[in-house]
């Protein structure tokens, strides 16, 4: 939800934490600081606005400094206001704080601060860190914040920087991440390794309840009182990973990336003779294999939408009742969940909020989970059964478009995977669709270089869109659940995903000449019953763009436009019906001139309830 930076080392830090911040913006973009320890004082610059305000504010004068902090903030308590933008003092302005999470109890602990005369100047729920660590110090900053976090409620990643330690940063985290990036006589903490990768490999993913001290001589974790090891991960992705590599925007870029992507995803998980999908990551006896009779899927946002094409598959090849939950939902129900649940949390962060306590629900009522994840070791995949990596690389912009697709390719390995070890389909059954599977990374690259030429030029008729309907029946339903999130957030056109069979019962009336309607038109088995759709869209004057195989001379016909998908078995369709629906958001965005990487008031992971 918010980027946090912190250096310790021999260099002049304020380069350090505004690249750091700059790799991390896509987290949160309303307002940044940064506070360094400069002439024995705390030196604190906070902007409301992008990072390039703050970097104009903080101008040439770069300074001698050479340990600091930074944030990039997603406002949650508190708007956007320099004054409300992290780093955040004490009294004294001697304790600087960086926090991303939600201090749930920030109101006690306010006023109980307040009746010993703390003065407040912010809105936040951050500003009782400092507050509580000025309290606590007495001398040992690390001390100070053992104390500080055992009166907090919630979720944080904190880090602090103190004047009487001027060559420590002390850090803790709960349910947020945090991540410490090792260098040679320099350390770095980061939320994300994007911003690490620059300066160093080498990295430590802290744990919940974990608290870290930094100096230049080395890191020090400890959990429960206790000193503690962490092991080391050694970062394989490169810099240019998470660059843009030549393209105008991340989004695009991670579009183009796909086909490679899913050759990640799909690497090593294929059986020679193509006749069976191998997760290894899975170690199930046949006695519990047996014994599941359900499967509950968590997510949410695209995630979610992925969530809806595993259940339709599952659902047909298994014959296994699969709920797909929206997880934030998830909390105010009593699920139906017990040993007999195999529960799948699928979030490409491995750390939104919503997600990781609605799988803690799974636990608590029996499920084992398996975590569908993009980030390594993020706290999800770190506290599910199993994990089942999309290996997707680095997602930046806000818009999932890699993660989804990447998500898809995994669900479906699943359900293969699942389908031949529940002896519900054989290998010769299988290996049809698995050499399908396997292939459809050359399908993706086809879809992308024959239809982005056309939706471009659909796309410069889009500035003057106001609302865009997607319609699909089945599996093409839940893939226009996905376009229409991907146009609403980046190109703020009001879009709406339809069942095309519900238009009827109310929706059609919103249809006025020149509506667009995207209809998906992939499924056989219903596609005379979309062709009557179209035809009764057309008949109110809407603008039908449909997207289907190139032997659907009808869809074609009926349709204003129509945007051809190489042929793949339909089961498959989803992983390429989605690229032409990426595409169009982005140019539409584009077309507006809109913040495509960061829309408004949107950040990538979502680490707050
Ligand atoms: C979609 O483009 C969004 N970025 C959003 O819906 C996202 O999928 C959702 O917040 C879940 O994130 P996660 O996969 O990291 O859990």
């Amino acid at each position: 939800m918010c980027g946090i930076i912190g250096y310790v080392g021999p260099r002049q830090v304020m380069p350090i934490l505004l690249e750091g911040l700059k790799a991390q913006e896509y987290r949160g973009y309303d307002s940044a600081g940064i506070a360094v320890l400069e002439d024995d004082a705390i030196r604190l610059i906070r902007s409301k606005g992008k990072i390039a305000v703050l970097e104009k504010k903080i101008g040439s004068a770069y300074g001698s400094a050479t340990i600091g902090i930074g944030h990039t903030r997603w406002a949650t308590h508190g708007s956007p206001t320099d004054t409300n933008s992290h780093p955040h003092l004490d009294c004294k302005n001697e304790i600087a704080v960086v926090h991303n999470g939600i201090i749930e109890n920030y109101l006690e602990l306010r006023n109980w601060l307040l009746k010993k005369g703390h003065v407040f100047a912010s809105q936040t729920d951050t500003e009782v860190l400092p507050h509580l660590l000025e309290e606590f110090y007495d001398g040992d900053l690390l001390a100070a914040m053992m104390q500080t976090v055992s009166k907090l409620h919630g979720s944080y990643a904190t880090v602090a920087l103190c004047k009487h330690d001027p060559q420590k940063l002390v850090a803790a985290r709960r349910d947020n991440p945090l991540i410490i990036g090792l260098g040679d006589g320099e350390y770095y903490f980061a939320s994300d390794m994007a911003a690490l990768i620059e300066y160093t490999r080498e990295m430590l993913i802290l744990q919940n309840g974990d608290i870290a001290e930094m100096t230049p001589d080395g890191v020090r974790v400890f959990n429960d009182g206790a000193e503690v090891e962490r092991q080391i991960q050694h970062i394989s992705w490169s810099k240019k990973a998470a660059q843009k590599g030549g393209y105008k925007h991340f989004m695009l870029k991670e579009i183009h990336e796909q086909p490679w992507a899913l050759g990640q995803t799909l690497k090593g998980r294929i059986a020679a003779d193509e006749k069976a999908v191998e997760l290894k990551e899975l170690e199930f006896s046949p006695e519990y294999l047996r014994s599941i009779d359900k499967v509950v899927m968590v997510a949410c946002g695209t995630a979610y939408h992925a969530g809806l094409v595993g259940k339709a598959i599952m659902e047909k090849l298994l014959r296994l009742p699969v709920d797909v939950e929206i997880a934030s939902e998830f909390q105010h129900k009593e699920p139906i969940i017990d040993q007999r649940t195999l529960a799948v949390v699928i979030s490409q962060s491995g750390e939104t909020i919503d997600s990781l306590y609605a799988m803690r629900e799974c636990r608590e009522r029996g499920a084992k989970i398996i975590a569908i994840c993009n980030v390594l070791d993020s706290t999800i995949a770190r506290e599910a059964d199993y994990v089942l990596y999309t290996w997707a690389g680095p997602e930046i912009a806000v818009a999932s478009t890699k993660a989804y697709i990447t998500q898809l390719m995994l669900l479906y390995m699943l359900t293969f995977y699942l389908a031949e070890q529940l002896g519900k389909m054989s290998g010769e059954q299988l290996q049809p669709l698995i050499s399908q599977l396997y292939r459809l990374p050359e399908k993706v690259e086809q879809t992308i270089t024959q239809l982005e030429a056309p939706i471009k030029r659909i796309a410069r008729g889009m500035k003057t869109w106001e609302d865009a309907f997607f319609i699909g029946r089945g599996l093409d339903y839940a893939v226009s659940l996905e376009g229409a999130l991907k146009l609403k957030e980046i190109s703020y056109i009001h879009a709406e995903a339809y069942a095309a069979g519900e238009l009827k019962h109310g929706t059609i009336a919103l249809i006025v000449p020149d509506v667009p309607v995207m209809a998906i038109c992939t499924q056989r088995e219903p596609m005379p019953r979309m062709i009557s759709n179209i035809v009764e869209l057309q008949a109110r004057g809407a603008f039908v763009v449909g997207v289907t195989w190139a032997d659907q001379k009808d869809v074609i016909k009926v349709s204003d436009k129509a945007l051809l998908l190489p042929e793949v078995d339909e089961l498959l369709a989803p992983i390429l019906t989605v690229v032409p629906l990426q595409l169009l958001a982005y140019y539409a965005a584009v077309a507006k001139k809109c913040n495509v990487d960061q829309p408004r008031n949107l950040a990538k992971s979502v680490t707050v309830l």
